[in-house]
């Protein structure tokens, strides 16, 4: 079981394509392997596997350090996942949106020296008391006068607070919309604006556009009325919080590129608000972070026609595929590493609990002789996913390795660039050759 060490015994640590004066290390604890055929290849799991690519974590967290102007915080609710964590605080990432005690603990474990802030508008006491005096945590976020008020009484009316209010935006054009849930009305956010500032020693505003927006404008349009808001609060906001709501790339739904996202958001501070020199700028991405660097290998149990029954579903890591008929990159794997030659045709997944609703109707492209006992690697299923795993009817079994290949899918904006240093003389981007050069050593060690 061990064996798999030599991979990156001989391949680690890896060099990211565009700096390449920045390594990745694996978490040592973790199996790891050169690819996820070579997994494959090893193991041939038999439970749903969850892949994370420490490499993919790296190059997205350095781009949204180096292009959002602000402080980023990643949103961990996301993907809790401790090696996530660890690479994403390795990166550089310092701030983390939390949302219960156990991802506080979380960040004090796998991402030591980061600061976690509380941006859950509604939280028990219990929480928000443990958060305060045993973990040190100084933001809270609230939308309303009942949990300013929990939030004074449970910290002892403590004088340290940065209180963030929560603007309620109108519905969006995201793909997930969080209009509903959370969020104060204009002329609620004022009143707590004011109400905070009496009392925290820094006040912020914060606000979701929704998960998997697909229009850069859709930053302006918050930013243009956050700032109404504020002016007439008469306040001088301290920290100015644009939230997540980055978007991932997925099959049919191919994102603006994120540099879209960053003009908008950089042409909304400069154009559509005026705020103090002093107010720190922040967002939230979840899903852009981590999408890219997280898959599933699920595996055939039987086939019916066109229905594939495989060991993962929507209790499992496939609740959006199902439920919110979310589509991702399906890649047949066959145990013998034989080549599929067929054509392709769509598949529909079914979960291999015996509820009704566990079925992905995708449709997954998939080679028209895929059979029992063939492996599928689901890309793009970093966020909102593996989190989302229970244990009904008693599939909770799954195991999460280190992988070093390149995802099935990848926002263009983050993929080696040729205009900084690369390791490769010929100007090839550095990742690839990096592939190549794994493949050549895989091909040896076969
Ligand atoms: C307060 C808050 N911030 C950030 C996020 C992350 O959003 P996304 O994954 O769309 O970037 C969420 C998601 O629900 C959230 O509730």
């Amino acid at each position: 079981m061990r064996s798999e060490f030599k991979y990156w015994n001989n391949h680690l640590p890896y060099q990211i394509g565009h700096k390449a004066d920045v390594t990745v290390h694996p978490v040592p604890e973790m199996l790891n392997f050169a690819s996820v055929d070579a997994l494959v290849r090893e193991l041939k799991p038999r439970v749903p596997v969850h892949c994370i690519r420490p490499q993919v974590l790296q190059q997205v967290a350095q781009w949204f350090l180096d292009n959002f102007p602000g402080d980023v915080l990643y949103a961990v609710k996301c993907n809790p996942e401790p090696a996530v964590l660890h690479h994403l605080s390795q990166a550089g990432i310092r701030h983390f949106d939390v949302t219960s005690l156990s991802e506080i603990k979380l960040i004090s474990k796998f991402a030591p020296g980061g600061t976690a802030y509380f941006m859950h508008p509604v939280k028990s006491r219990d929480a928000i008391r443990k958060a305060y005096f045993d973990y040190g945590v100084r933001d809270f976020a609230l939308d309303s006068k009942d949990e300013l008020q929990k939030i004074i009484e449970e910290t002892g009316s403590a004088t340290d607070l940065n209180l963030h209010i929560r603007l309620a935006l109108p519905k969006g054009v995201a793909a997930h919309d969080l209009s509903g849930k959370f969020g104060a009305h204009p002329d609620l956010t004022v009143e707590l604006l004011q109400a905070a500032d009496k009392i925290a020693r820094q006040v912020g505003i914060c606000f979701h556009v929704g998960s998997q927006c697909l229009h850069p404008d859709a930053y302006r349009r918050a930013i243009k009325l956050a700032a109404q808001v504020i002016a007439r609060s008469g306040i001088e906001i301290d920290i100015f919080n644009l939230g997540g709501g980055f978007p991932a790339v997925y099959p049919g739904m191919t994102p603006p590129p994120m540099s879209r996202f960053m003009d908008a958001i950089k042409a909304g501070l400069a154009e559509d608000i005026k705020l103090p020199a002093h107010t720190k700028v922040r967002c939230e991405p979840g899903r852009a972070l981590v999408a890219e660097a997280g898959s599933v290998l699920v595996n055939v149990e039987l086939r019916k026609g066109d229905n594939l029954y495989i060991n993962d579903g929507v209790y499992g890591s496939l609740f959006d595929a199902g439920i919110l008929n979310m589509r991702y990159p399906a890649k047949l794997i066959r145990g013998n590493g034989s080549e599929h030659k067929t054509p392709y045709k769509g598949f529909k997944l079914y979960g291999p609990t015996c509820d009704t609703v566990d079925v992905m109707r995708g449709p997954y492209l998939l080679p028209e002789d895929t059979t029992e006992g063939d492996w599928i690697e689901l890309g793009q299923l970093g966020a909102y996913c593996t989190t989302m795993r229970s244990k009904f009817n008693g599939f909770d079994e799954h195991m999460t390795v280190e992988v070093w290949d390149q995802p099935q899918m990848q926002m263009k904006d983050w993929q080696p660039r040729t205009d900084r240093r690369t390791i490769d003389k010929d100007n090839v981007p550095a990742l690839n050759l990096l592939a190549l050069q794994r493949e050549a050593y895989e091909t040896e060690m076969s």
